[in-house]
């Protein structure tokens, strides 16, 4: 594991929207795994910048969703799919059609899940997978306990990651869903690169679990160890406790 102390958020942002930019020279049509949550905005900012200076073209690039609710309609503006469209997708210039993702309103969520592994594999993987990480060490929706070998599989949240989202549903934990879509942690680390990305003090527990506790279901981001590319990079308050 590769750790990267940056002095901010908007220095973490830039290198990582470089390393995918770097990624797309390479290989145009790249599967990015792209994540939700406030942490990634500035490797999003930072690379739609890229985009518009024509520093790198992203028009064949393939985008695929870390992680969905369960319940909530595809368009509401909270599911995930709405929010990496308007954070990710529009300001890249991509439609929908670069875009996979498990389908969160299915009848039959476990059928839906078990065919999106399916699909991210024979779009021959994801290339880059972006991760934050919850301030209980979680990775996608993987909260502690969950098996580091799972695949992409309904799961409930706890009632901190719950409060720690309500602020997208109006500060109401009653609007948050119970149930979510993860890739499991043995799909994200079938990735070929993991990209992880934490900033602020809030989530210094967290990241030191990660880099240098045990390799352990209670702190699901633990399994990075073991992926022969994953990159960690942590701004200086997120470092705080290594
Ligand atoms: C949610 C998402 C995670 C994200 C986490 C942290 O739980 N499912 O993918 O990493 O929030 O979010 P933030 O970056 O806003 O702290």
């Amino acid at each position: 594991m590769e750790v990267v102390i940056v002095p901010g958020a908007e220095a973490g942002g830039e290198l990582i929207a470089e390393a995918m930019a770097q990624l797309l020279r390479r290989k145009p049509d790249a599967l990015l795994g792209v994540a939700t949550g406030s942490t990634p905005l500035p490797i999003y900012e930072a690379l739609a910048a890229k985009v518009d200076a024509g520093a790198v073209d992203v028009s064949r690039a393939r985008i695929a969703q870390l992680d969905e609710y369960v319940g909530l309609p595809t368009d509401h503006p909270e599911s995930y799919r709405s929010v990496l469209r308007r954070e990710v997708l529009e300001p890249l210039g991509l439609d929908m059609a670069a875009f996979m993702g498990p389908d969160g309103a299915a009848a039959d969520v476990q059928a839906a899940c078990t065919a999106y592994d399916k699909a991210l594999a024979e779009a021959g993987g994801v290339d880059l997978q972006l991760l934050g990480i919850g301030t209980d060490g979680h990775i996608g929706f993987n909260e502690p306990c969950s098996s580091l070998a799972s695949r992409t599989r309904i799961k409930t949240l706890t009632e901190q990651t719950r409060v720690d989202n309500a602020r997208f549903f109006e500060g109401d934990i009653a609007q948050v869903p119970h149930h979510v879509i993860t890739q499991g942690i043995g799909t994200i680390l079938e990735a070929r690169h993991l990209v992880l990305l934490a900033t602020g003090e809030g989530k210094a527990d967290a990241v030191a679990a990660t880099v240098e506790g045990p390799v352990a279901a209670v702190c699901p981001a633990s399994a990075l160890q073991l992926h022969p590319h994953a990159t960690v990079v942590v701004d200086e308050a997120a470092a705080s406790k290594l």
